[in-house]
């Protein structure tokens, strides 16, 4: 791994890969502080060249996370009323209720984590989609039990694994997004509401996403919980495609799978890579999660946004 590893002078902090894929793991960084403006800009050097960052051993209170995460910049407010508690910028992922109580598996509230269950980019259904998320656990699995991880796949790697013909069929096209997708997977979730609707109406983004930040390099810019729809294509023709590119995001070799510590904050950059909730026994374990999320700075780039 090159630079970004090594740590601010005398931070304490400790940095290991988090798996061979991607990702490191910084132990000594309390979160719950005010950083170094220098700390921030190593942690974003770091999320850009490594996609997945996991600060081990938080105590965050919701306020701690907010003025954590606002010191990477603005943060994404959300239409799902029945998600957010307090603040507008805490999303919460989780089978227990406000009160503390497990909820049936029936509840909308699980059901929606099952939509999180495809893989997926955060806030793709906006205009201007997330640049990344930091998902702290507060409540996780017990060690023995080896599923309800986070899984992540790289989209530099899935799109340079293409064959270049399909590459060359991708670059002209684009994906639709739209937040009422999850009513389509899950039709006995209540509707969405007028607000809803309104904040978030469809868009389609390029499939092939351009990244003038990392020399105009090119990934794959998808979801399989927000559409399944390729704008230029016959309806059944983009579905079969969608199919088949969902096949190869979850290749092994493009992927890690996160196993959750009490304490984890957990920071993926939504540019650069999808995730997904793997699936847990829902009704049995609790899983308390509780997300802030970084606004993007811009539309979705494809290989013909560019100037000249
Ligand atoms: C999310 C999400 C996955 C998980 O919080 O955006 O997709 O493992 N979570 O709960
Ligand atoms: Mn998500």
């Amino acid at each position: 791994m090159s630079t970004p590893l090594n740590t601010p002078a005398a931070s304490g902090f400790t940095v290991r890969a988090l798996g061979p894929t991607m990702g490191v793991e910084i132990t000594g960084l309390d979160a719950a502080v005010a950083q170094a403006d220098t700390t921030i800009a190593w942690l974003r050097a770091l999320l850009q060249e490594h996609s997945v960052i996991c600060l081990r051993g938080q105590t965050l209170t919701e306020e701690q996370q907010i003025a954590f995460s606002r010191q990477w910049g603005p943060l994404e407010d959300f239409p799902e009323e029945d998600k957010t508690q307090n603040a507008a910028t805490i999303y919460n992922v989780s089978n227990v209720s406000a009160q503390g109580e497990q909820l049936p598996e029936s509840d909308h509230r699980v059901i929606f984590q099952k939509v999180n269950a495809r893989w997926h980019t955060d806030s793709s259904y906006r205009y201007v989609p997330s640049y990344a998320s930091l998902l702290y656990g507060i409540e996780v699995l017990p060690p023995e039990v080896k599923d309800g991880r986070t899984g992540f796949s790289n989209m530099f790697m899935a799109y340079d694994a293409l064959p270049a013909a399909l590459k060359a069929r991708l670059q002209p096209l684009h994906m639709v997004h739209y937040y009422e997708f999850g009513r389509r997977l899950f039709p006995e979730l209540p509707p969405v509401s007028r607000h809803e609707r309104e904040h978030v109406p469809p868009v389609s983004h390029p499939l092939v996403r351009v990244h003038p930040d990392r020399g105009f390099r090119r990934s794959l810019f998808m979801t399989a919980n927000a559409g399944n729809e390729i704008s230029g294509l016959s309806l059944a023709d983009g579905q079969a495609l969608h199919r088949e590119l969902v096949e190869h995001i979850g290749r092994p070799e493009f992927c890690h799978f996160h196993r959750w510590q009490t304490g984890d904050l957990v920071i993926w950059d939504n540019r650069a890579v999808l995730h997904k909730a793997e699936a847990y026994e829902m009704g049995r374990y609790r899983r308390v999660l509780r997300r802030t999320t970084l606004a993007g700075d811009g539309p979705v780039l494809g290989p013909y946004s560019l100037p000249g």
